[in-house]
């Protein structure tokens, strides 16, 4: 009796620690996906401290493998080690953390399932047995993934009004936004970094009129109307007992000249120094949310290190900004050279990535697609190593068209909901981002670290615990042996990287 009772135990906990029952399904995208439904969701439970001298590691794959875990020694280094992997001592930046965005959008989806299903998606993102995401995005009023474009101050006809008389949250905070944010806190016991940026202008405070109007600039007369909106909106959201950490200055500037009509207000290097150093900035700092951290430009790598250069070279500006928001869109043609540039020209800021999706040039869903898992994978790798502190995906839920968006920029999202049949995927960008939110908490210090081979990709971290991690991208087709040498206790481990895998490895 007692040894049967501890048999079952033990193979509960070893279960547990790999993911629990991935319910897998190809829909025909080079991949798969874990289903989540009424009767069952994949889950992993927080990463458990090996014993010293032991690695843990845990790897997903193509094949369909997730969390899969393994367990081996660190053995003392040999010469004849081949394929190495070198983690240095040398650490670098304190890592921020992980996480995604609370749009309209993803309430909608959460909203579209019934409750209890629900639940296991907002589990799946922010409890300990789920990815252990610790930032969230939160848009201030809406974005394109809204059912409409809206700003807190819209009147009748579009008049002015500069005090802010008519502000005001909207429905769609009280239901798409604020119940999942709450739940996110309840579920993070309120280590959730939430950050707000905006799209949308009340149409009153623009040169030309229109969410989607091109060209569209605030006007000079309603530049302290527009920063004491942001200061309007953190205490609406403190009024719903939801407190923020930052802010941003406001969503992708570029966009409003672009062709592609995407609602964003239009800023350009001048205007947007006046706008900080004599509105934004002070009514921040005077405000009951003085210590909150201001990020500028949350716009494409492109702008590094130029936009951070001129705006930051005006002392005034430097003053009251905390952190520069960089979002993925152009680092197909962007190198990392420009993240580095710009940390050499402004230690002091942290960067932090801000957005990203798959989808936005074609194909928008592909339900299942691996190679959209390890895009991710890729680029939190290279952020990581090239300063940024940590990494914000786009919409956490949309549905299998990838919206609602009211401007139809479907895109594809780690979760895809089918309402219909009551049930939501875990695609592989979800695992992706799992490999490095549920490993590297907030606090921990990017190690140097070195590759062998360019179809691999290699990050280390030094948890505040002083656990190591590493994670092994392999984006190549065939399996490779490697061997990680750590630095700090002259060891080795050799692992065997399956074709199309992410390891992230732990020891202490
Ligand atoms: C290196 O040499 C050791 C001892 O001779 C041997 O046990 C080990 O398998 C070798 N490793 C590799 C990667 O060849
Ligand atoms: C808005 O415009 C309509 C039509 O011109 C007018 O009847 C109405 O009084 C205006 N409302 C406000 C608040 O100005
Ligand atoms: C703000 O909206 C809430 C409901 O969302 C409503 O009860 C309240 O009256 C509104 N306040 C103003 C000033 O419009
Ligand atoms: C990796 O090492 C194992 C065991 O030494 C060997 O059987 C396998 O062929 C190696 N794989 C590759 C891709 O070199």
């Amino acid at each position: 009796m007692i040894v049967l009772v501890a048999i079952c135990s033990f193979l509960i906990v070893s279960q547990l620690s790999s993911a629990q029952d991935c319910l897998s399904r190809d829909f025909g995208n080079d991949g798969t996906v874990c289903v989540c439904n009424a009767d069952h969701c994949d889950t992993l439970a927080p990463i458990a401290k090996v014993q010293k001298g032991t690695y843990a590691s845990f790897t997903s794959n193509l094949d369909g493998l997730r969390f899969k875990k393994d367990e081996g020694s660190l053995e003392a280094s040999t010469e004849n080690a081949t394929n190495l992997i070198n983690i240095g001592k040398k650490t670098y930046q304190e890592i921020l953390g992980f996480g995604g965005a609370f749009t309209d959008a993803t309430g909608i989806n959460i909203k579209s399932l019934s409750e209890d299903v629900q639940d296991k998606l907002i589990q799946a993102y922010f409890s300990e047995n789920g990815l252990e995401y610790n930032i969230g995005r939160v848009p201030i009023g809406g974005t394109d993934f809204s059912l409409e474009g809206y700003s807190y101050c819209d009147t009748e006809n579009d008049t002015a009004d500069p005090q802010l008389t008519q502000f005001n949250l909207t429905s769609a905070d009280h239901d798409y936004k604020i119940p999942f944010i709450i739940k996110a806190l309840e579920l993070t016991n309120n280590k959730l970094d939430l950050f707000g940026s905006a799209w949308i202008a009340p149409n009153w405070m623009k040169t030309i009129p229109g969410f989607l109007a091109r060209d569209s600039f605030i006007k000079d007369e309603f530049y302290q109307a527009w920063a004491d909106y942001f200061v309007k909106f953190l205490q609406a959201y403190k009024e719903q007992n939801i407190p923020f950490w930052g802010i941003t200055t406001g969503n992708e500037p570029l966009t409003a000249y672009g062709q592609k009509k995407i609602p964003s207000v239009a800023w350009n290097v001048e205007l947007a120094k006046k706008w900080i150093k004599e509105n934004l900035g002070p009514a921040l700092r005077k405000s009951e949310f003085s210590d909150i951290k201001l990020m500028m430009l949350d716009d494409q790598r492109l702008l590094l290190p130029s936009a951070a250069n001129e705006l930051l070279d005006d002392k005034e500006v430097d003053k009251y900004v905390d952190g520069i928001a960089v979002h993925w869109y152009s680092d197909w043609i962007i190198s990392t050279k420009n993240l580095d540039d710009t940390n050499d020209n402004h230690p002091e800021k942290f960067l932090l990535a801000t957005e990203a999706c798959n989808g936005y040039m074609f194909n928008d869903v592909l339900i299942g697609n691996w190679d959209r898992g390890e895009a991710y994978a890729k680029s939190i790798i290279e952020d990581l190593n090239h300063w940024v502190t940590g990494w914000t995906d786009w919409n956490m839920a949309l549905n299998v068209d990838g919206g609602p968006t009211f401007i139809n920029n479907v895109v594809d999202s780690p979760i895809i909901v089918n309402a219909a049949a009551n049930e939501f995927y875990k695609q592989p960008m979800y695992y992706a981002l799992g490999h490095f939110s549920k490993f590297i908490p907030k606090g921990s210090l990017r190690l140097e670290s070195s590759s062998f081979d360019d179809q691999v990709n290699v990050g280390a971290y030094r948890r505040p615990d002083g656990g190591t991690v590493v994670v092994v991208l392999n984006k190549d087709t065939e399996a490779k042996n490697a061997t990680i040498r750590d630095a700090s206790n002259s060891k080795d481990i050799e692992i065997a990287l399956s074709p199309k895998s992410i390891t992230s490895l732990v020891f202490w």
